[in-house]
């Protein structure tokens, strides 16, 4: 029987395991975590706690052990600290990209260079400092539309917005010193209008497979409104698409990712191997890079992980082994729309330790539900202060797997909130007026 591990444990890492036990082969799943994920765990037959994910002496301890097939990696942080470097050197592969590979998250200066010096399409424009020198005649230059990027990991929190975290060339300037106090690494660039979108795709160094689009959700309350956070919710449409998309929108955001895995090896020298996943921006001149990411969207993954119909065993062994090709990676032709149910008062004074209840057999059958930040088991939940739980909704049409998705989440009692017009057919209708409105500027 093939022994997969994975690593992480949050609402992410649920779907990934219940796309890894759905399999037709016989696996056991092992899982090295920093919490106890209450799904994860009835799925897992051993379940190795450790104080951090870039604990590599832990990971050793628990490799030898179990001697798994395959490792596969949820978030970025320990990939990003060369955690499949480490893995390779005890003879094992994994799903994740190395620690050079991994800049093209870790690094927003790395990545703008590669799409430069590579002619790939997608840039704003933008320039990297390492010292204060230069910055504020580029601020002055961009006028009052720029965007301010902390050049390293900062769990999403690095970035910061004219107009909306960013009062004024001065407000920026202000920051952009603190990042290179901070990094010694500031990234600025011009301020990019449109609608975003994330494609993801499953890579092996050779080939490009995306998945499903889908659209998320940062701000914390309805109507956009609140502060930033993880992400409350997400949607993807059948037909693989967004109901903004044109089909040549999802070429390019496509084309830029293929670009970019062949630039990736000749800068590096390596395959990028796993999961790339692209925040794209279609403007008025086209499809363009936001960032990067070198992982599963979380809440992204618990949309399309439900519509994968092939073995995901299968497409983690092709992808570590240079042998992914499109036709075994097939999804049903479904919508989903997915609501995060989070702490009152998140994100930044979110309620602990209070107790949720979750009534499971009014559920229908097409929800599905993803543990994140809850401790206890699947009938005594405890709230951990971070995004809870990811409710899934899947129908043929985006409308029907809203409905099926609010009615869940209203099975979800505590002190706990959850965006409501996430997937809409009032919000969705905003979305394509406001791409008409990008179009005609
Ligand atoms: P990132 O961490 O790079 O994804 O940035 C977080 C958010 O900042 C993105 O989801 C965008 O909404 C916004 N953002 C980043 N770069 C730009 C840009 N050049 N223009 C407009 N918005 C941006
Ligand atoms: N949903 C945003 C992210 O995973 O980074």
């Amino acid at each position: 029987m093939k022994k997969i591990l994975l690593v992480g444990s949050g609402g992410r890492e649920h779907s990934i395991a219940e796309a890894i036990k759905r399999s037709p082969q016989k696996t056991l799943l092992f899982t090295f975590a920093t919490a106890k994920n209450p799904g994860i765990l009835e799925m897992s037959e051993d379940y190795f706690m450790t104080n951090s994910l870039n604990n590599f002496d832990d990971l050793k301890i628990f490799v030898e052990k179990i001697k798994p097939d395959f490792v596969i990696v949820g978030p970025e942080d320990p990939l990003a600290n060369g955690m499949a470097d480490f893995l390779l050197e005890l003879g094992i592969k994994t799903v994740g990209p190395n620690k050079v590979n991994s800049q093209l998250e870790s690094s927003k200066g790395f990545t703008r260079n590669l799409l430069e010096k590579y002619k790939i399409i997608g840039n704003p424009k933008f320039k990297s400092f390492e010292h204060v020198d230069g910055i504020r005649e580029f601020l002055d230059e961009l006028g009052g539309d720029f965007v301010v990027k902390y050049d390293a990991l900062k769990g999403g929190k690095g970035v910061k917005v004219s107009g909306d975290h960013l009062n004024g060339i001065e407000e920026g300037y202000q920051y952009a010193v603190d990042c290179v106090k901070e990094c010694g690494k500031v990234v600025i660039e011009e301020k990019l209008i449109g609608q975003e979108f994330s494609l993801i795709s499953l890579v092996d160094g050779v080939t490009v497979v995306d998945f499903p689009a889908v659209q998320d959700h940062k701000r914390a309350y309805d109507g956009d409104c609140g502060p930033n956070t993880g992400g409350m919710g997400t949607y993807s449409d059948a037909n693989l698409s967004l109901p903004f998309l044109t089909e040549q929108d999802l070429k390019s955001a496509h084309e830029i990712n293929v670009a970019v895995m062949k630039a990736l090896e000749k800068e590096t020298g390596f395959k990028f191997k796993g999961f790339m996943y692209g925040g794209f921006i279609v403007t008025k001149n086209g499809v363009k890079l936001i960032e990067y990411n070198i992982r599963l969207g979380d809440p992204e993954a618990m949309n399309i992980m439900p519509l994968l119909k092939s073995d995901f065993v299968d497409i983690c062994e092709a992808m570590v082994n240079e042998k992914l090709n499109k036709k075994v990676v097939q999804f049903e032709n479904k919508a989903t729309v997915c609501k995060y149910v989070v702490p009152q008062g998140y994100p930044d004074k979110p309620v602990k330790g209070e107790k949720i209840f979750i009534d499971y057999e009014k559920m229908s059958k097409d929800v599905r539900i993803y543990f994140a930040s809850v401790d206890g088991m699947r009938n005594d939940l405890k709230l951990c202060g971070s995004r809870a739980i990811g409710v899934v909704g899947i129908a043929e049409n985006l409308e029907k797997a809203e409905k099926i998705c609010e009615q869940a989440v209203n099975l979800i009692t505590g002190p706990v909130f959850h965006r409501k017009d996430i997937g809409t057919k009032e919000l969705i209708g905003k979305r394509i007026r406001q791409m008409e409105e990008v179009m005609e500027m």
